[in-house]
């Protein structure tokens, strides 16, 4: 395929923040997704670590956990010559972008940010600036690709929107400049839970790590986070299995990852000891993460291969961003450098 073509593909564009550790549920819940939708789609793939600092992050850890990252949407199975995968701060018009859009944004609107009221009661001796202006960012990410598609979980739909509302608003002040983008929800597929809190989503930052499974644990530590994740105080699956929370998410990850319904999981395992059931469910992940540890350490390992594909992914993220920026620049009233 040439450039050509490839442009021509609607942009499907996603960020991860790169703290934590990428988790069991960020496979199924998205980076899986992206996969199978590269046929169709021109994937930009950003770690996001200007969103990462707004709150305190260690920086030799933050540096490393950019590249890991990066190396692990890789080892997922993202094909660097049809998706665009680059480390967010290597491109400057994101925090230029996120100036203007801030200046496009209602403090009643940041105001009223689910996500920001979560974090600053979690980190209440740090609500800085950045935490409170972070969706003009993440408006930014999207907007300047000119993006169709925005893959969202339930806690970024309302970031999302503000971004809708942005890019109309900018577009309704001037003449048409962002394109709006959609939500695109993954088609019907259970949300991952916590092993130890099966009401809490698998979080890549919990602090507690049984709580989730990380894509990097080796098989030894997967086995002992699931032999350790919650149950109830039956002892076997049945039908009923669905009914409890913890055992459902136990049942929820083994179908996700062998493409069978649920329903079918606890009527093929139905009589099963927890216990057994849980060593099948640890043989399942271990078949999904051995090879995909196997890509991630090739990839790792080889240091010059992982920054030409980042190097590469800036260069052609820049191109499309400096595109829009000059728009924005120009509708703005700002003079053109060169042009007094
Ligand atoms: N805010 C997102 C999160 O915390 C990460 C993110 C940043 C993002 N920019 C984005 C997601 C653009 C989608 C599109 O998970």
């Amino acid at each position: 395929m040439n450039q050509l073509e490839k442009d021509k593909k609607p942009i499907l564009l996603s960020g991860i923040q790169p703290s934590g550790h990428l988790a069991l549920g960020n496979y199924v819940g998205a980076m899986r997704n992206w996969v199978n939708l590269q046929q169709d789609y021109l994937g930009i793939f950003i770690v996001v670590d200007m969103h990462a600092i707004t709150v305190r992050q260690n920086p030799a850890e933050l540096r490393k956990q950019c590249l890991s990252f990066a190396a692990q949407y890789l080892a997922a199975g993202i094909d660097p010559e049809k998706n665009i995968i680059f480390i967010q701060s290597h491109v400057h018009q994101h925090a230029e972008l996120a100036w203007i859009l801030s200046c496009f944004t209602y403090m009643g609107e940041l105001n009223r940010m689910t996500q920001f009221k979560d974090k600053s009661q979690r980190y209440d001796d740090n609500i800085n600036a950045g935490l409170y202006t972070y969706p003009a960012l993440m408006a930014a990410d999207i907007l300047l690709y000119q993006t169709d598609l925005v893959p969202v979980g339930a806690d970024q739909k309302q970031h999302l929107e503000l971004a809708r509302d942005i890019a109309t608003r900018f577009n309704n002040t001037y003449s048409p400049t962002f394109k709006v983008p959609e939500p695109f929800i993954p088609k019907a597929g259970a949300r991952i839970m916590s092993l130890q809190d099966p009401e809490k989503k698998m979080s890549k930052s919990d602090t507690n790590e049984n709580n989730y499974i990380s894509l990097l644990d080796p098989p030894d530590v997967l086995k002992r986070k699931i032999k350790r994740a919650v149950t109830d105080s039956a002892h076997e699956i049945s039908p009923d299995s669905l009914n409890n929370s913890a055992i459902r998410n136990l049942i929820n990850i083994y179908s996700a990852l062998n493409d069978i319904s649920a329903a079918e999981v606890a009527n093929q395992f139905a009589g099963q000891q927890y216990s057994s059931f849980k060593g099948e469910l640890t043989d399942s992940v271990v078949n999904l993460l051995e090879p995909f540890q196997h890509r991630y350490n090739e990839i790792i390992g080889e240091k010059g291969y992982l920054s030409d594909i980042l190097d590469e992914g800036a260069r052609r993220a820049h191109s499309m961003a400096s595109r829009t920026m000059s728009k924005v620049y120009r509708k703005i009233g700002f003079v053109a450098p060169g042009h007094p």
